[in-house]
């Protein structure tokens, strides 16, 4: 299999998200042994630490479990926004932050929104702080959708990404490399009936750039005081950024 151009990126990973929405979850809890919980848990708490009630925005959200976790871990008070352009994907979210309601305090106000991570319909300084979470490596201009994430977000705010990084660490490398490339399409092929889409998620990672270039796209973006933070043995990298 060979990977989207260009040109024909944001239809192909649209038209993947559309297809496989419905066991995406099921999907993500197995492919990542539960652990894409904690990940998220850990970059969750690093970003809603403003002192009280804030504004936060979950740029590619999908089925919205981590836009239910930042309106449970965010003061009371707090507005958080998921965004994510696949309508199965949002409505998906849709259904699970209506069973959720009960674990959000009521002054919370949680909703989902339409719309292309590269072009974010919102003001400038509309969030204390905005995060993707394996969102980002889906885009067709990486630069583009992170100088976007710190644009809505006020100066002092919060930008954080979440996703894959590349393990270096010797004798788990190439076992972490043969489960993602071999192992994962499997999966996705059982319990998805889509290997195609769980055969990409190893090939975008081969274009996906290392943390340090990471690190550099933020500053480029004017983030400054970034930090990278890698989780589970470096296969996956957090970074957070302060708008400057
Ligand atoms: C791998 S999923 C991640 C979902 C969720 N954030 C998570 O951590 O499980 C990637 C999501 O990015 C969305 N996406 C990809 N490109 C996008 C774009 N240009 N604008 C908005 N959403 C996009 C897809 O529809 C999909 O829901």
């Amino acid at each position: 299999m060979s990977l989207p151009t260009i040109e024909e990126k944001a239809a192909y990973v649209h038209d993947q998200f559309e297809r496989i929405a419905g066991g995406y979850d099921r999907a993500n809890d197995v492919i990542s042994m539960g652990m894409h919980r904690a990940w998220k848990m850990r970059a969750v708490s690093q970003l809603v630490d403003v002192g009280g009630p804030g504004r936060f925005l979950d740029v590619c959200c999908g089925t919205g479990d981590l836009s239910i976790l930042l309106a449970r871990m965010a003061a009371p008070g707090s507005t958080v926004t998921g965004l994510d352009f696949s309508q199965n994907m949002l409505e998906i979210a849709e259904i699970r932050a209506h069973r959720k309601l009960r674990k959000i305090p009521p002054q919370t106000i949680l909703d989902f929104v339409r719309g292309d991570a590269q072009n974010l319909p919102f003001e400038r300084n509309s969030f204390d702080g905005a995060i993707i979470s394996f969102g980002l490596r889906n885009l067709t201009d990486l630069q583009k959708g992170l100088t976007e994430m710190a644009r809505v977000v006020r100066p002092g705010g919060k930008v954080a990404n979440l996703d894959l990084g590349h393990c270096q660490v010797p004798v788990f490398a190439p076992v972490f490399s043969a489960y993602f490339g071999k192992v994962v399409p499997v999966l996705g092929g059982i319990l998805q009936n889509d290997k195609k889409a769980y055969t990409y998620l190893p090939e975008s990672l081969s274009t996906y750039p290392k943390p340090e270039k990471i690190t550099e796209m933020f500053e480029n973006a004017g983030l400054v005081n970034i930090q990278h933070i890698p989780l589970a043995l470096g296969t996956v990298a957090l970074h957070i950024g302060t708008r400057r």
